[in-house]
């Protein structure tokens, strides 16, 4: 099998998964569920989820709760995109190829549709269905929680801001890169480690994969930015440049950057060794990552 044809059925299978979770509402508030849906549904690569439903698969995971668990993850990494996208932030206006969701909607109901997606996540997570065993529940609440919080994504994003026109060195770029992106994809690959009852030593190795798999992630995000083609990213190009942003392309230079993100995804599948053919889709995932235009 293709990594397309791999990501496209996890993608599949995470949509039916969003769409039952999040259905729309006749009430009053339909607006903000309607914008909830607006954020989550329309494309996105579905990297996280893939990654929670691959890594749950070499523990064979009962599919439901790893699919619940996927769009968990997905629903407050959308929430992170449209906060991210506010005039407050990046002040983007496209987004997957759309009008972001302040752009459709407005900004009041763009922060309250990303509070709504955030509180969801954990919702789903801490639901009987997504895991018989309460200890599991609390563990994946427990550790998106820290991943999604001032330690992980949040933090990042601060330190993203507040970081615009200086110029860090590459120690501290690595440092918000990691907490900003690498957490959050940390966590999708812990995920099927904590529902499958993994050991320590086996979660250690998913979580170093994935902590290089984030960081060649994010180095391509950041090469997209100054070299991507808006019509397959779906989202501006140059806008981190136009920003003065801190990224690696700012402190490396385009071929630097590549060769690093080539050097990380190496890294990364070396820690996969352990799993045997059993890991080769979250190898196929370095490669997508590494190679990816989109
Ligand atoms: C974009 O993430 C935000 C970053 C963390 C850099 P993705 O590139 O995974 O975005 P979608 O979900 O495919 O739209
Ligand atoms: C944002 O990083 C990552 C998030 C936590 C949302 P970017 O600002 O680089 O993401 P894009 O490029 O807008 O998708
Ligand atoms: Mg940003
Ligand atoms: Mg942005
Ligand atoms: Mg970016």
């Amino acid at each position: 099998m293709s990594i397309e044809q791999a990501l496209n059925e996890a993608a599949a299978a995470v949509n039916r998964t969003l769409d039952r979770l999040l259905p729309p509402v006749t009430g009053a508030e339909r607006r903000v569920v309607d914008a909830m849906r607006y954020a989550t549904m329309g494309g996105g690569k579905r990297i996280r989820p893939y990654l929670v439903l691959h890594s749950a698969g070499l523990f064979d995971v009962h599919a439901d709760y790893a699919l619940r668990a996927a769009a968990a993850i997905e629903m407050l990494h959308c929430y992170s995109l449209v906060h991210d996208d506010l005039p407050a932030m990046d002040d983007s206006d496209l987004r997957r190829g759309r009008p972001t969701v302040h752009k459709e909607f407005d900004e009041a109901t763009a922060i309250l549709a990303g509070d709504g997606l955030l509180t969801m996540a954990f919702e789903v997570l801490s639901d009987p269905a997504t895991h018989p065993d309460g200890h599991v529940r609390a563990e994946l609440v427990h550790a998106l929680a820290k991943a999604g919080g001032a330690a992980g994504m949040v933090g990042g994003q601060m330190i993203d801001l507040l970081a615009e026109n200086e110029a860090l060195d590459i120690g501290a770029i690595t440092r918000l890169q990691r907490l900003k992106t690498g957490e959050i994809i940390a966590f999708s690959c812990e995920a099927g480690g904590i529902l499958g009852h993994a050991g320590p030593q086996v979660r250690h190795a998913l979580i170093s994969y994935a902590h290089d798999l984030g960081l060649a992630f994010q180095i391509v995000d950041d090469l997209l930015d100054a070299e991507g083609d808006a019509a397959q990213t779906g989202k501006p190009v140059g806008a981190d440049a136009a920003a003065g942003k801190a990224t690696f392309v700012s402190i490396l230079g385009l071929e630097r950057a590549r060769n690093q993100a080539r050097m990380l995804g190496d890294q990364a599948n070396a820690h996969l060794d352990m799993f045997g053919a059993k890991a080769d889709p979250l190898r196929w995932m370095t490669d997508f990552v590494i190679t990816r235009k989109s």
